[in-house]
């Protein structure tokens, strides 16, 4: 792609303005770009000795021109924008909890799972696996069985009738957000990425040269009372290369439910800069209190309804996340488009999970009811016992701590988690939801029954009070 090998050489480009790349597609005006927008990706110099004077560029047959081939990706080098997706602070504290697991002394808080098991339909599913049918490919966009299933579980939620049509089985959400973005945005497309954020999401995009911008959802890591600021913020990040907006709703990992002030101001802003919008709901069925779920208002908007794609999974609802069955919901026209990516992404999610998404469903509401209450009951625990900053989740399976009473920076807060492991507690450090959290910390309540939660937080207070 022609894209790939332009934005290898942003180093080189830096100072010029504009590069004109020539193309036939239909996106040709896009491939118009200018290079101190892409200045703000961080990439490592390539190999030294790569001349900035190299001949500039060659045309190939289909009319696409080339940069200089001195930039390509070669053995041993690997892909710069694999690099967007290494170096998590997480990852510098993976042995010391990789020791603790081993020890059996870790209170594994710092990652999103659950310790419950899917339910017992699924658990009991029959598969019979001399059955050719179940070792063949499926249809790309999944089985019927499955995305009818899927229809009529989330159709009733969003407020809209939903056919199987609309669905598309995918390798959990992160499949399905990925197979979105790659159908819906071009090389060098600004994302607004309501933060703090699920830091997956940065991961796909970068890694299909999007380029994240972040917008503060508020002050706290939570919504403020005047939605007015947040409209504000949003429209001010706004640019001609914007093209659309991701948030998951509710939040990973702030816990809040997006409040539906919110939800006009966003729809509002679609509409009127002609936005994409990727909603994640992975949590939408783990409210835990009051405040209802708004999202679908943009559903039952004429306006709106178009713009929207929502993903979904089983991985939260049903405890389910090793299966990665998951799906996304689209409007019609963009089935096809969806399918044909699908089709060069993963091909298609596992036949034996869709499987034992269909029976999932089949234990009714009552199993995610089952979900939500044990996921109460840890959230009451971590709330009742934790001497923190934070605010009480709406919903999902977080608290995110707000630590700026304790450290100064993202330097002391790493020194704060090591600490913390020090007594078996991991959290997720906050830099990875977003720039603005180098001192906040997350803690996943559903990882652990609410006992172990409760244990685990006298540990981590005494750290916190020390
Ligand atoms: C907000 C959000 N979206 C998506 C995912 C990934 O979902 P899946 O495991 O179904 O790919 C997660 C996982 O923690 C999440 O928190």
């Amino acid at each position: 792609m022609c894209f790939r090998k332009a934005a290898g050489v942003v180093p080189l480009l830096q100072g010029l303005t504009k590069v004109q790349i020539v193309s036939h597609s239909r996106f040709a005006a896009k491939t118009d770009f200018d290079t101190s927008h892409l200045g703000r990706i961080s990439y490592r110099p390539r190999r030294a000795g790569c001349p900035p004077s190299e001949p500039l560029p060659r045309s190939s047959p289909t009319g696409v021109r080339y940069l200089p081939e001195g930039t390509m990706p070669k053995f041993p080098d690997h892909a710069r924008r694999a690099e967007a997706v290494c170096g998590s602070p997480l990852e510098v504290m993976a042995p010391r909890i990789a020791k603790l697991r081993n020890e059996g002394r870790l209170f594994p808080f710092q990652l999103g799972d659950s310790y419950l098991l899917p339910p017992e339909p699924a658990r009991r599913i029959d598969l019979d696996l001399d059955q050719e049918t179940l070792h063949r490919y499926c249809p790309v966009s999944g089985l019927e069985e499955y995305r009818g299933a899927v229809a009529q579980w989330v159709g009733p939620q969003l407020g809209i009738e939903l056919t199987e049509k609309n669905i598309a089985a995918s390798v959990g959400c992160t499949g399905a957000l990925q197979a979105i973005a790659t159908s819906l945005f071009d090389p060098g497309d600004e994302i607004l990425v309501i933060t703090p954020t699920w830091p997956v999401i940065l991961g796909i995009l970068k890694t299909q040269n999007l380029v994240p911008v972040e917008v503060p959802i508020g002050n706290n890591a939570w919504p403020d009372d005047d939605v007015d600021i947040f409209r504000r913020r949003l429209i001010s990040l706004c640019t001609d290369r914007t093209a659309g907006i991701y948030f998951s709703d509710p939040n990973n990992p702030g816990g809040f439910v997006m409040p539906k002030s919110y939800i006009e101001a966003i729809g509002e802003l679609i509409t009127e800069k002609n936005l994409w919008l990727m909603i994640d709901g992975v949590y939408k069925d783990l409210i835990l209190g009051d405040p209802s779920w708004s999202s679908p208002l943009l559903w039952q908007n004429e306006a709106t309804r178009k713009r929207v794609l929502l993903d979904g999974a089983f991985s939260k609802s049903h405890a389910m996340a090793g299966h990665r069955a998951g799906f996304l919901v689209c409007p019609d026209e963009l089935k096809r488009v969806l399918t044909r990516v699908l089709t060069h992404q993963p091909y298609h999610a596992s036949t034996s999970a869709q499987a034992m998404g269909i029976k999932a469903l089949e234990a009714g509401p009552e199993a995610i009811e089952v979900v939500r209450r044990s996921y109460m009951d840890g959230s009451r625990e971590a709330v009742e016992a934790l001497h923190a900053r934070f605010h009480n989740p709406d919903a999902g399976a977080f608290l995110f701590l707000d630590l700026r009473e304790h450290v100064d920076d993202e330097r002391g807060l790493m020194e704060l988690l090591f600490a913390c492991l020090d007594v078996g507690v991991a959290l997720a450090p906050g830099s990875i939801f977003g720039n603005d959290f180098g001192c906040f910390a997350r803690l996943c309540y559903t990882r652990t029954p609410p006992e172990v939660v409760r244990d685990g937080i006298v540990l981590l207070n005494k750290v916190l009070n020390s």
